[in-house]
C-alpha cells in the first residue's frame, strides 16, 4: 500500500484528503496539534480499512516532524508528503501597516520553515519510492495582491518558490504546489469572519488533488478546481 504523511489533517482540507486517500487504499500518517480532533479524523479515514496513524504535534517542532516520518517508515516507507498545515499570521487578517511582525514570523515558521524541515526529514524515504511526491498546499494569495492577505500571501509565495526549486533539485520526485481555491473551513472563517458567502467544501476540492496523483503531471503549480475541469 502507498503511504502518505498529511499535516493539518484534523479538519478542513487535510481531513478531506485523508478520507479520500484512505478510500483509495492509502496508508496514512496524520498530524495536527489538537489530539482529540485529530484522533476523530483518523478514525474517520480508518473506516476504509487501511492503516491510519495519528501523530499529534506542531509542525514547527522538529521532534514532531521526525515522529511523522518515523511513523511512515514503520508503515513501510513514504510515497507522498502533503504540507497542508498553515498559519494566517493574524486572525482576522489585517493590512500590512498593522500586521504584527510576530504574526508574520509565525506564518513563515509554520508555512515555510516547517514545510522545508519536513521535506528534509522525508526526502530519504521519498527518494526510495518509485512514485515519490510532495504537495505544497498554496493559495491564490501567493500570486495575487489582495488587501489584508499580504503576510499570509508572502509565506505562501515563499512556499511556492521552495517547491519550484525542490522540483529542479529532485527530478526523480513530483513536486506540486496546489492552490485549492476558497473553501468553507475554520481557516477561511478566521481570516475573513465578515465574509459569510458560501464557499466550496474541502470534500469537493479533494478530487483535484487525487487527479494529480492519478495523472502525475510535471512538477509545477496547479489550481485544484482547474484540475477537475481537465478530464
Ligand atoms: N480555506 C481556504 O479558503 C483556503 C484557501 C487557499 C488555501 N488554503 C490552504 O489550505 C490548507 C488547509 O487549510 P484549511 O482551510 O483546510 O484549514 P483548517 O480547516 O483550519 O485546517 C487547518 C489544519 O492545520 C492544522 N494546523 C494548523 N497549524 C498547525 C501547526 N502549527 N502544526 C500542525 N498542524 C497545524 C489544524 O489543526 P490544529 O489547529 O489542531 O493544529 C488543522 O488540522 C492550508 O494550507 C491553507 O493555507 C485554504
Amino acid at each position: 500500500m502507498p503511504v502518505a504523511v498529511i499535516t493539518g489533517a484534523s479538519k478542513g482540507l487535510g481531513r478531506a484528503l485523508a478520507a479520500a486517500l484512505a478510500e483509495r487504499g492509502w496508508d496514512l500518517v496524520l498530524g495536527a496539534r489538537t489530539a482529540d480532533v485529530l484522533m476523530e479524523s483518523a478514525r474517520y479515514a480508518g473506516r476504509h480499512g487501511t492503516r491510519v496513524v495519528a501523530v499529534p504535534g506542531d509542525v514547527t517542532d522538529a521532534g514532531h516532524r521526525t515522529e511523522l516520518v518515523a511513523s511512515a517508515r514503520e508503515l513501510g516507507g513514504l510515497d507522498l508528503l502533503v504540507n497542508n498545515a498553515s498559519a494566517l499570521g493574524a486572525e482576522p487578517l489585517v493590512r500590512l501597516d498593522v500586521l504584527p511582525v510576530a504574526g508574520l514570523r509565525a506564518a513563515l515558521e509554520t508555512n515555510v520553515v516547517a514545510a522545508l524541515g519536513l521535506v528534509q526529514e522525508a526526502l530519504p524515504l521519498l527518494r526510495k519510492s518509485p512514485t515519490g511526491a510532495v504537495v505544497a498546499v498554496s493559495s491564490d494569495a501567493a500570486a495575487e495582491a489582495y488587501e489584508t492577505w499580504g503576510g499570509y500571501g508572502a509565506s505562501k509565495a515563499a512556499l511556492d518558490h521552495l517547491a519550484a526549486v525542490l522540483a529542479v533539485e529532485e527530478p526523480g520526485l513530483r513536486v506540486w504546489s496546489v492552490d485549492p481555491g476558497d473553501m468553507q473551513t475554520d481557516l477561511y472563517r478566521a481570516a475573513v469572519p465578515e465574509d459569510t458567502d458560501p464557499r466550496p467544501s474541502p470534500g469537493s476540492v479533494a478530487p483535484g488533488f487525487l487527479r494529480l496523483l492519478e495523472q502525475r503531471p510535471a512538477s509545477g503549480r496547479y489550481a485544484a478546481p482547474s484540475l477537475l475541469e481537465t478530464r
